[in-house]
């Protein structure tokens, strides 16, 4: 396909709001985010602090209320066809695996690539290759009922990576796992990260994976701060009235 696949993109979030329940659930009040090409970022934040919903955004599986989203040359409010910008730009891993039961894991990482102008054999070359890249070319044909959650975790990596993205979205992706296989998965990413240099944003409660990242961030306030940045002081409070 395109030589430009492969390589991370540069994204570029400004002001970005959004709100559920016509304004009474306010997820994201003012997000403003840059990452680099081929950046590894991580995301901490407290439960229902808009973590998801910001991915969403990146993946255009919602659409902001205001702001501004850029992914390379796109502008994620402006696309004609959010499907077609996922298949081409984005991959998702999710921590609820939505592996298809009745397929093994090689038909499972073979799904993203259907309808895509790859042969059946290119299609399941390039699956091998990924399943082999995340260590478990012993188990091509097992279907994910059969595999321990670590083992399905990377099938999900693999077929995150099957249309070659440039931006890798991953929420919670270590959230299901004990906390040392939760660490491989990231060594994981992280090398596959350095091996097709995408962008990479990972969803994480966890300070280990957070420390491996080039920045780290966490959500407040509906907002994106930088994770080492201390609270600033007197930001609650107003100035004392005299
Ligand atoms: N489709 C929706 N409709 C209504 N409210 C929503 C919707 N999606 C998210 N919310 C609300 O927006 C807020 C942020 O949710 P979000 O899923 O982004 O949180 P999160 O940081 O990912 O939390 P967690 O760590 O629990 O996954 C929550 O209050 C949630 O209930
Ligand atoms: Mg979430």
């Amino acid at each position: 396909m395109s030589t430009s696949n492969g390589h991370g993109v540069e994204v570029v979030i400004e002001h970005v709001r959004k709100s559920f329940e016509g304004g009474l659930i306010r997820s994201l009040e003012d997000v403003n985010l840059r990452i680099e090409p081929g950046e590894f970022i991580s995301l901490m934040g407290p439960s229902g602090s808009g973590k998801s919903t910001l991915l969403n955004l990146i993946g255009a599986l919602d659409r902001p209320d205001s702001g501004s989203i850029s992914v390379g040359a796109r502008r994620i409010e402006d696309l004609r066809n959010p499907a077609e910008y996922r298949a081409e730009i984005v991959g998702f891993v999710f921590q609820l695996h939505h592996l298809i039961p009745t397929l093994s894991a090689l038909e499972n990482v073979q799904m993203p690539m259907l309808g895509r102008h790859h042969s059946r054999k290119a299609r399941e070359a390039r699956a091998r290759e990924l399943l082999n890249e995340v260590g478990l070319s012993h188990r091509l044909n097992a279907n994910p009922g059969t595999l321990s959650g670590g083992e399905r975790q990377r099938v999900t990596i693999a077929r995150a990576l099957a249309n070659r993205p440039r931006l890798l979205l991953a929420d919670e992706p270590t959230g299901a796992l004990d906390s040392v296989t939760g660490v491989r998965i990231m060594a994981l990413l992280q090398k596959l990260r350095e091996q097709y240099q995408m962008t990479t944003l990972v969803v994480t409660n966890d300070v280990a994976i957070a420390a491996i990242a080039d920045r780290a961030y966490r959500m407040r306030d509906g907002r994106v701060e930088p994770l080492d940045e201390p609270p600033t002081p007197g930001a609650e409070r107003q100035p004392e009235q005299a």
